[in-house]
């Protein structure tokens, strides 16, 4: 098999097959009403991108407590599951497939955007401060998550898993990435923690456990994927044994036979993503490295996604390539040109400019 018929095999994914190999990665665009509230026009959004295959549905907020930016959709009130349910709905009418991402913010969140004082697992606030609707703000000193807070935001992953399962999500990917809370939990620069929580690895590792052990109790563990991002220094993130203490998760994780394990930045050159993939029993979903801030590459990431399929992933994540082509598959099949993403502030911005008006082939004068 070529590395091009690779990209676009069949792939039997939660017991259907995929038509291709690319999946949408999870991106936060705050459309969402202030409550929380799915919008037509996330639904019109993501239904433009249903040619996707499996779209994995943007940082969405378990609890207000973990919103960490204004406009981010949640999954914890009546209103949010019928605002999602019309997303998957009409992205199910399209052809496409969706998970919804679950974030806590942890640290990375503020009072202006939640209503409610941040928590963590220890008192250390966000160095680079935060956006909020008031414009950029320094963080705040986020209270220590005492075991009454544990409990509760377990418990607050669950329903919101629940939730996900009601308005027609296939399943949830449980985000342990990009210094959001599980993350703060497994970076021994932001989890002081004396107690189980904290300390070693076993520590680290064990809130991220509870919180998938959790929510595949309740939804079962073939609808539950997890986000992890081993070296990834977002949200100031330092981790000081990213080589040890993955290949533990990941083991740890393999036990629960989840839906998938998604890399983020994934390198097919690192022993350890070769490690992570031998260790990994089902879906690796892999999210190449394209720069960051910088332009993507004229071909969207295709030969990245290759390499990575030929390394041992079995799906590949894009993002900004999905953000700037609704149509991105049929461009890629028929070697069309690619919309470069275009005005990145618009990326978190509000309204249809930036978001839903990015042309498809049939709309390019040149192609008509
Ligand atoms: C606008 C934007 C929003 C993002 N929001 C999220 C998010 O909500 N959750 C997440 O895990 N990653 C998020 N990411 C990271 C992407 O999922 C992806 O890992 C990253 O963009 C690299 O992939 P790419 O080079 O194909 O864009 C976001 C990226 C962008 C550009």
């Amino acid at each position: 098999m070529t590395k091009t018929a690779a990209l676009f095999s069949t792939y039997r994914f939660a017991g259907r097959d995929l038509d291709h190999r690319l999946v949408m990665a999870p991106m936060t665009r705050n459309r969402a009403a202030a409550d929380g509230t799915p919008s037509a026009l996330m639904s019109e959004y993501y239904t433009q991108r249903a040619g996707a295959g499996l779209i994995i549905a943007e940082a969405t907020t378990p609890n207000r407590v973990g919103q960490t930016y204004a406009d981010i959709p949640g999954l914890y009130t009546d209103a949010h599951v019928t605002g999602w349910r019309a997303v998957t709905d009409s992205v199910r009418a399209a052809g496409g497939r969706m998970f919804v991402q679950l974030q806590h913010g942890g640290r990375v969140g503020h009072p202006d955007n939640s209503g409610l004082h941040p928590i963590a697992p220890s008192a250390i606030p966000l160095p680079e401060g935060i956006h909020t609707p008031a414009g950029h703000q320094d963080s705040v000193v986020p209270k220590a998550m005492d075991t009454d807070d544990i409990e509760a935001t377990i418990a607050d992953f669950v329903t919101a898993a629940r939730n996900a399962v009601a308005a027609g999500f296939e399943g949830v990917e449980i985000h342990s990435a990009n210094g959001y809370l599980l993350h703060q939990f497994l970076a021994a620069n932001t989890n002081h923690r004396t107690d189980e929580y904290g300390g070693s690895i076993a520590g680290r590792i064990r809130f991220t456990l509870a919180v998938v052990d959790a929510v595949a109790a309740a939804i079962g563990p073939d609808r539950v994927g997890i986000r992890l991002s081993p070296g990834v220094t977002a949200n100031s993130i330092a981790e000081t044994d990213t080589e040890a203490l993955y290949p533990v998760l990941v083991a740890a994780l393999a036990e629960r036979r989840l839906a998938y394990l998604h890399l983020v930045f994934a390198d097919p050159e690192s022993p350890l993503f070769h490690q992570l993939r031998a260790l990994w029993p089902t879906t690796l979903i892999a999210n190449p490295n394209l720069g960051w801030g910088v332009p993507l590459p004229a071909d969207g990431g295709r030969a990245a996604a290759e390499s990575l399929l030929t390394a041992g992933a079995d799906l590949i994540s894009l993002g900004r390539s999905f953000l700037a082509n609704p149509d991105l598959i049929t461009r890629l099949q028929t070697g069309a040109p690619l919309n470069p993403v275009r005005d990145a502030h618009l990326m978190y911005t509000g309204g249809p400019e930036g978001y839903t008006d990015y042309p498809v082939l049939d709309r390019i004068p040149s192609a008509a």
